[in-house]
């Protein structure tokens, strides 16, 4: 039975559901399944990112009783897997309280559900948090979405949700950013993935793909790679830490010092 992890900012277009959609596809590649849902029902993107337009099956038919919740489950062939909902005015009106009931009935049918909540702090992603058992919080080293996320870490412990860490998203050694300490001070919560601002990222959906699978090898793509096997605490990690102990040993043994 898996988990479900529901993927928040407050501030608005920092990259959740790029963070969504790309950790789907590297757990893919992994081995592992993953279902992304689309929480964000007001202003829905992440199947628009992957080439559905429109979406021929989505939560809205399940609401409706037009298929099942299994049935609603996209497949993408960069391994991403996806509960998308209407794009239809109309359906806004939809009952999506009960969709994000439903949700939680995804944990049996993967190993890692992850929900691509709204901006903001309102409801939406207060019934991502809830329809979810862990939260992970993204942000821009910029402060005012730094503020946002602490805002929406202090929101999931409020809710009692546990709170994974913090992406930062759009980093840019160039340019003069808060600091990755500096931003763990101000949520209130670690850091557990930083990933470089990378056109490539914006190339690969104009593709309808996310990076990790159209361009495994841009920066971005290894980053997301690396976040991916930290939450299932997969080996990639584990071996590679290895190799950056092996490399501060000699550094350190040569009157270095490696800083990661
Ligand atoms: N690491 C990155 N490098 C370059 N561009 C990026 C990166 N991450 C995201 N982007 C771009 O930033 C834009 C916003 O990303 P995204 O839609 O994932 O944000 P969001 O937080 O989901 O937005 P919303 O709050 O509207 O749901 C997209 O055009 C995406 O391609
Ligand atoms: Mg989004």
């Amino acid at each position: 039975m898996g988990e479900i992890i529901s993927i928040v900012s407050g501030k608005g277009g920092v990259g959740k559901t790029t963070v969504a959609l790309n950790i789907a596809s590297a757990l893919h590649k992994l081995g592992y399944s993953c279902i992304v849902v689309e929480g964000n029902v007001t202003s829905p993107t992440a199947a628009l990112y992957l080439g559905y337009l429109p979406a021929e099956r989505t939560i809205n038919n399940v609401l409706k009783d037009e298929l099942s919740l299994e049935q609603a489950i996209l497949t993408h062939e960069s391994g991403v897997k996806l509960v998308t909902c209407s794009l239809s005015l109309a359906d806004l009106a939809s009952d999506y309280e009960r969709a994000f009931e439903m949700i939680k009935q995804l944990k049996d049918k993967a190993d890692l559900v992850l929900i691509d909540a709204g901006a903001g702090l309102d409801e939406e992603a207060r019934m991502a948090m809830l329809a979810s058992n862990y939260v992970m919080v993204v942000t821009n080293p910029e402060l005012p979405a730094v503020i946002d996320a602490l805002r929406a870490v202090r929101l999931a412990r409020s809710l009692r949700r546990k709170v994974l860490g913090v992406v930062v998203n759009r980093h840019n050694a160039s340019l003069p950013q808060l600091p990755i300490g500096e931003i763990e001070n101000i949520v209130e919560a670690p850091v557990i993935g930083t990933i470089t601002e990378d056109k490539a990222v914006h190339e690969s959906f104009a593709y309808n793909h996310p990076v990790v699978h159209f361009r495994p090898k841009a920066k971005a793509s290894v980053q997301f790679k690396r976040l991916a096997a930290k939450l299932v605490g997969e080996r990639i990690e584990e071996r590679e830490n290895v190799l950056l102990d092996r490399l501060s040993f000699w550094l350190h043994k040569i009157g270095l010092k490696y800083l990661p």
